[in-house]
């Protein structure tokens, strides 16, 4: 069979056995990829700029990770640590533990998904606090699942006709400072969305019967939403003023994606409970809940698990992930790679009309398209056009954004200089063609 016929034979069986529920945003089969190139099947190579929805953070198939897999399949893929445990999940849990942000010791439980960390860290704020209200933002996002799609905000494609929904969510506006939806403007607002947290315990839920707040300190799938330095400060100072849990969701813009190892660094707080996912484990199936040990260990033994969680496959490429990131100085790279995409990034906002705002932290950077400056109305079908662009050129990049109209950059820390001017060309390229058309 040639090339063609074999694509058109994938894509039709594609069609007829995986649900459409189940979509991929392009039409591109890996045969394989390294670093921060993909070979598709029909030999043509992308330059990849998802990094996998923002997991490949140490570029795919390093030699250091695929080591430690191959390495840890040949002794044992699953024993169940709940049955028989193995050292390589307790040492990457130390690990974890001495790394994150603040003082109080710490303690980790790994299961295999962003959103059951989530749904984990809610059950342990809970068992926690003994209270059952989870506050979490608006545009932020969450996962798939019953309770984390309750906590995400974005309708469609996420919630619709997926409910009802889990009991005892509550959304507050975002700090969603280039479409504030308390109509204000930063600096002056003073944060007030932060603030907005009081009045809510007061006149919506009630304080003592609030177990956690949930916050991307970057929001994600929402658009790239960057808080202002001093948010939160404000929104956990009055979270610990009322024993409420601070949850800091950093399963996209954890592991040096803001070129800090996590992302709430860049605020000088100290969460009670971190969720992680993605980035650390080189795309293997792993989660964390990282939280203050008083918090975490207050759960009856037996009370968390699963069968999965901490496969020792996953930790063994999680503990490479995190040799990798010190023998490379990745952190360093994260942000040298920032201010060039940033760079960039500012140079097309003078130059393009339809760049509406530039943000990010580090290399975690996006643009919002809108079709007028005034208005910002949001460019969803031109964002959609661009990423078809980048697509034909040889670029994978994703859309984000709860108006589908953030173009987002979440390349291999380790993308070469070369690659990257490459693929940032040709989105140049693509932001000049959309003014042709
Ligand atoms: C901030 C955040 N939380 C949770 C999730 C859910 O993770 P998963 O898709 O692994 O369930 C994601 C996924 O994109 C995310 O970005």
């Amino acid at each position: 069979m040639d090339e063609k016929n074999r694509m058109e034979s994938i894509l039709e069986l594609r069609n007829s056995v995986i649900p459409p529920g189940y979509r991929s945003g392009t039409t591109v089969y890996v045969e394989s990829a390294k670093g921060a190139v993909i070979r598709a099947i029909d030999g043509k190579e992308y330059i990849d700029f998802a990094g996998g929805i923002g997991v490949m953070t140490v570029g795919h198939s390093h030699p250091k990770v695929v080591a430690a897999i191959k390495d840890q399949a040949e002794k044992f893929t699953h024993t169940c640590f709940m049955v028989v445990p193995y050292e390589s999940a307790v040492r990457l849990a130390e690990k974890l533990c001495q790394i994150a942000p603040g003082t109080a010791p710490k303690s980790t439980l790994f299961v295999n998904s962003g959103a059951e960390a989530v749904e984990n860290a809610v059950k342990i704020a809970r068992y926690f606090t003994k209270r059952q209200a989870i506050i979490a933002l608006e545009h932020g996002y969450h996962g798939r699942t019953q309770l984390t799609m309750t906590l995400t905000s974005k309708v469609n494609p996420f919630k619709l006709g997926f409910g009802p929904f889990a009991p005892e969510v509550y959304h507050i506006p975002a700090p969603y400072c280039y479409r504030c939806s308390l109509g204000l403007k930063y600096p002056v607002c003073n944060v007030a969305c932060a603030d907005y947290l009081n009045d809510f315990l007061k006149y919506r839920v009630g304080a003592e019967c609030t177990a956690a707040v949930i916050a991307e300190p970057l929001l994600g799938e929402g658009g790239f939403i960057t808080p202002p330095p001093e948010y939160f400060t404000k929104l956990t100072g009055i979270c610990r003023a009322n024993g409420i849990v601070f949850i800091a969701d950093e399963i996209q813009a954890g592991t040096g994606r803001t070129g800090k190892m996590f992302a709430i660094e860049h605020f000088g707080v100290e969460p009670d409970m971190i969720t992680l996912a993605k980035g650390f484990a080189a795309g293997m199936p792993l989660s964390a809940v990282i939280g203050k040990r008083e918090i975490m260990n207050s759960v009856h033994p037996g009370g968390l698990g699963g069968t999965y969680g901490a496969n020792p496959v996953a930790c063994r490429a999680a503990l490479a992930v995190m040799d990798i990131f010190n023998e490379e100085n990745l952190l360093q790279k994260a942000q040298s790679l920032g201010e060039k995409i940033r760079e960039r990034l500012n140079a097309w906002q003078s130059k393009f009309e339809i760049i509406g705002d530039v943000r990010g932290l580090g290399p975690m950077l996006a643009i919002e398209l809108v079709g007028d400056r005034e208005t910002k109305k949001p460019a969803a079908e031109e964002a959609s056009a661009l990423v078809k662009y980048c697509i034909d050129h040889g670029v994978v990049i994703l859309v984000c954004g709860t108006f589908n109209n953030v173009i987002r950059f979440l390349p291999p820390l380790v993308i070469t200089d070369q690659e990257l001017n490459k693929g940032l060309s040709v989105v140049e390229e693509g932001l000049a063609s959309l003014r042709k058309k």
